[in-house]
């Protein structure tokens, strides 16, 4: 069966014990609270339907953006981080469903299974998950500055331009910025494959590992729907295994960006944290942008339709405050959710190792 959207009225009040590094199982310290995962309780919930004659979005590539741009997107955070903190649209409230959905504050209660928790990453939720969060994380940023066209920016790793972290970010004033990152990396060359060590490498050979790093996990190890999206996940069990793009490049970024002189290199290096580094949603916008480019390549590079995935469901505040139900069904199209993503080059096409 299906895995069914938590009960949020019980949240953190079973386990929140499953405290996991992004990528490591080593002890972490400090374990976090209700205080870091639990939304707000909401009395209805209302099932999602898709807006009519909504504005269409483009996601821009961030490397690309005008300072206009720039501009509108430092003011829907700015505005974010001001509102009452016990707003489910509050910037500190949206970064905790993401510690909600992967720190064991939910279980699996509303599928009958109150003993085992919701963990939507290493499993094929991945990319349904983080594609819902980020609609209406880009629906409410959208909505505080009164434009329905604004999109989340894409970071663009995978292209060498794209491969440092965007300068905006990085202005201590802007609402943007977020101290704790590690300070080695402000002005360097990701590295897609990062394994907690930095590499004694040039930049260029940095940029060619990354491309053959893009290469591999894009096309090479994700041939078939579950090599992509990851394995099954279903009421009554566990997550069991990531997809291909999950591993790398994906925990690599969160890992490279995170800072290792905090406990357990929050924020984005960990789960519990990750969300209130606004680096998150560019990052997964371009996660993002990844199941579209590999639906694209055409063949075996479609969706899984399996209906125990289709018919799983989340739950997230949108823009009005409402606590609306959704279905990964509703969820593979970008064009039907009102978006799509500017078009740049794709270089690791070409990087065959
Ligand atoms: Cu939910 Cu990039 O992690």
């Amino acid at each position: 069966a299906p895995i069914a959207a938590p009960d949020i009225s019980k949240c953190g009040t079973k386990s929140l014990s499953g405290f996991k590094q992004v990528e490591d199982t080593a002890t972490v310290k400090g374990t976090p609270t209700g205080g870091d995962c639990c939304p707000p309780d909401s009395s209805q919930i209302l099932d999602f339907q898709f807006p009519k004659n909504q504005a269409f979005k483009i996601r821009p590539a961030a490397h690309l953006l005008s300072p206009k741009y720039i501009a509108k997107f430092n003011l829907a955070i700015k505005r974010m981080k001001e509102l009452p903190e016990d707003d489910p649209r509050n910037f500190l409230q949206q970064a905790r469903i993401h510690c909600a959905y992967c720190n064991g504050a939910y279980t699996q209660s509303s599928s009958g299974f109150p003993d085992i928790e919701i963990q939507i990453h290493n499993s094929w939720l991945f990319f349904p998950f983080h594609r819902w969060y980020l609609y209406f994380y880009e629906r409410i940023l959208g909505s505080l500055i009164n434009d329905p066209t604004f999109a989340l920016p894409f970071w663009n790793w995978d292209t060498p331009a794209g491969m440092t972290i965007p300068k905006y970010f990085k202005d201590p004033k802007s609402a943007l910025y977020d101290p704790k990152r590690n300070p080695y990396h402000l002005n360097a060359v990701v590295d897609l494959g990062f394994d907690g060590k930095d590499k004694d490498t040039t930049d260029i050979e940095k940029v060619k590992n990354n491309l053959g790093i893009m290469y591999r996990y894009m096309v090479t190890n994700a041939t078939d729907p579950e090599g992509f999206f990851g394995k099954p996940y279903r009421a009554g069990s566990s997550s069991a295994g990531s997809g291909s793009i999950e591993q790398n490049p994906h925990v690599p970024v969160h890992r490279w960006v995170g800072d290792p002189r905090e406990a357990n290199g929050e924020n984005l290096g960990n789960f519990y944290s990750a969300g209130r580094d606004t680096l998150f949603y560019c990052h997964h916008s371009n996660v993002d942008r990844m199941w579209s480019l590999w639906k694209m390549m055409g063949g075996k590079h479609v969706d899984i339709n399996d209906p125990d995935y289709l018919n799983t469901s989340f739950v997230f505040y949108d823009e009005n405050k409402n606590l609306v139900r959704v279905y990964v069904k509703d969820s593979l199209l970008t064009k039907k959710l009102g978006y799509d993503y500017q078009r740049v080059d794709v270089p690791w096409l070409k990087s065959k190792p």
